[in-house]
């Protein structure tokens, strides 16, 4: 059985039905004032982007995409039939770049690593045109149609200006280069692709919740599209199709207004910062107070996989530190140091800030074994908990379960919202609502898409009947693509007005 400390640290997390039908009538509340003003906590960004695709799109592109846990470079050729062929390469950001001094040792890595893959996998390209270079007259050394088109996914909040310029709002996620606040991230990359005479122009901008909800536009187009593309990874955000009409804040680049619609990245990690309505624990404040970004991605820190593992660290740590808990013990330890009277060897990540990985959540919640081998076993191998108990084990899962479910109902809350908002459940039939998800919480962490559906069925306005219509698939490598189709956009704007 439960020990009751444990059990009393589970109830915590708890997120009532009722709480959650107030969430997302706040998260109505916060989308509409976000479309009428800057400056709000939904920040409801506008992104120039007026239409999804509809699969029939062609072409080679270039994407690059910064923001998740890894940095990744991908050419993608269209095949214009709802399919695409894309190579990529990744890298893990370097932790020290996250926290660089200044944009270029960031800009310069990102360039270097377009050439690497351009070398690796566009030889002939590179090759041809790099040695031609000096021999062509345009400013940059290149026949146009040999310089690649661009799409950089970059995903953080970004004031969008136009198809390929937008200037960085406010780092997240860990990020922390003070030095890039204010400057257009695309002349940032562009100056240091140039540097090295890379026959690449960085043509479109794009956040990954508005490439995945594109990328899933394509890939399973329906009568309407996608509605919303949402992230539930590192961070946690979506990008959702408004009307034009409802966008009452004033648009100031330039775009096609012929569909009478807009794509608005919501930037929802943000939602509540004010915390009218998110469930809060002391380890929720212990996190923010000792996070870079204090009051900032309030429910991005309750939702998504850089925050999970933290929180329950700090929930365990607590426990222990107060002596309230009877697991995680050393019987033979004669030390008075709180640590040492722990199994937990001192160098474990549980001592440590971000030192629990959510990935321990998603072992502990797939663990159905009665005896929880598996998680005691990675408990001793990844957090060096040495011989942990049936009840160390038990306990750990509680908690973390706990707070994985707490952040499924959070995330059902800003689906459903987004879905009353577009009003596809006002439409008679049963015509599907589409929306496109990626991210590794999402993807790795057991029965998360089920906890959200079970969810909606409590959420008023949607219920059972339109539970059922809303359908939730994985827009695999989405924001590669969707980068690419955005691109092609551009390309195609640039021949309009050259
Ligand atoms: C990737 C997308 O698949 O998922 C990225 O290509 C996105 O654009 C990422 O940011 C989110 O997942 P994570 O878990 O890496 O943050
Ligand atoms: C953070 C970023 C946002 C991004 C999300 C998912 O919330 O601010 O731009 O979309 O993470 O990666």
């Amino acid at each position: 059985a439960l020990a009751e400390e444990a059990r009393a640290v589970v109830r915590q997390f708890d997120y009532s039905d009722e709480n959650v039908n107030k969430g997302v009538k706040e998260f109505l509340r916060q989308l509409d004032e976000g479309l009428h003003k800057d400056g709000t906590s939904l920040s409801q960004i506008p992104t120039y982007v007026t239409a999804v695709p509809n699969g029939t799109e062609k072409g080679l592109y270039l994407a690059v995409d910064l923001g998740g846990t890894n940095f990744r470079v991908c050419s993608i050729n269209l095949n214009g039939d709802s399919t695409f062929k894309l190579t990529y390469s990744k890298v893990a950001i370097p932790k020290e770049l996250m926290v660089a001094k200044t944009s270029e040792e960031l800009f310069s890595f990102l360039a270097k690593q377009i050439e690497d893959f351009l070398k690796t996998h566009h030889f002939h390209h590179y090759e041809t045109h790099v040695r031609r270079r000096n021999t062509v007259s345009s400013p940059t050394g290149y026949k146009d149609e040999h310089v690649f088109r661009l799409g950089f996914t970059f995903s953080f909040p970004v004031k969008q200006v136009g198809i390929n310029k937008g200037t960085l709002i406010r780092w997240t996620k860990g990020f922390d280069i003070p030095d890039t606040v204010g400057k257009d991230v695309c002349a940032l990359l562009q100056t240091e692709i140039d540097k090295l005479h890379l026959p690449v122009k960085v043509a479109a901008l794009v956040n990954d919740t508005v490439g995945t909800l594109m990328a899933r536009s394509y890939a399973a187009p329906g009568k309407t599209g996608a509605v919303l593309g949402a992230i539930f990874g590192t961070g946690t955000n979506g990008a959702y199709v408004e009307k034009l009409s409802n966008i009452k804040k004033p648009l100031e680049g330039e775009f096609d207004d012929t569909t009478g619609d807009m794509v608005i990245n919501t930037e929802w990690g943000s939602f509540d910062n004010q915390l009218n309505v998110l469930p809060t624990t002391p380890w929720d404040v212990q996190l923010d107070k000792e996070s870079p970004n204090p009051g900032f991605q309030m429910f991005e820190k309750r939702v998504s996989g850089m925050f999970l593992g933290e929180i329950v660290r700090l929930a365990i740590l607590d426990m222990m530190q107060n002596d309230k808990i009877s697991f995680f013990k050393d019987e033979n330890s004669s030390f008075n140091d709180w640590r040492s009277t722990t199994n937990i060897g001192k160098h474990s990540g549980l001592f440590r800030q971000w030192g629990l990985d959510s990935s321990i959540l998603s072992v502990a919640a797939a663990d159905a074994n009665p005896e929880l081998g598996t998680l005691r076993q990675q408990l001793e191998s990844q957090l060096e908990v040495y011989s942990p108990s049936l009840e160390d084990a038990q306990a750990f899962k509680a908690i973390a379960s706990a707070v994985g479910r707490r952040a499924a109902r959070l995330s059902a809350v800003a689906i459903a919202a987004i879905v009353l908002q577009t009003g596809g459940l006002d439409k008679p039939g049963d015509e599907p609502i589409d929306i496109g998800v990626d991210g590794s919480l999402v993807e790795h962490y057991p029965s998360f898409r089920d906890m959200i559906y079970e969810a909606f069925r409590i959420i008023d306005g949607v219920g059972e009947e339109g539970a059922k219509r809303i359908r939730i698939g994985i827009a695999k490598d989405g924001s590669g693509v969707g980068a690419a189709l955005i691109a092609l956009v551009a390309a195609k704007m640039e021949q309009h007005n050259p």
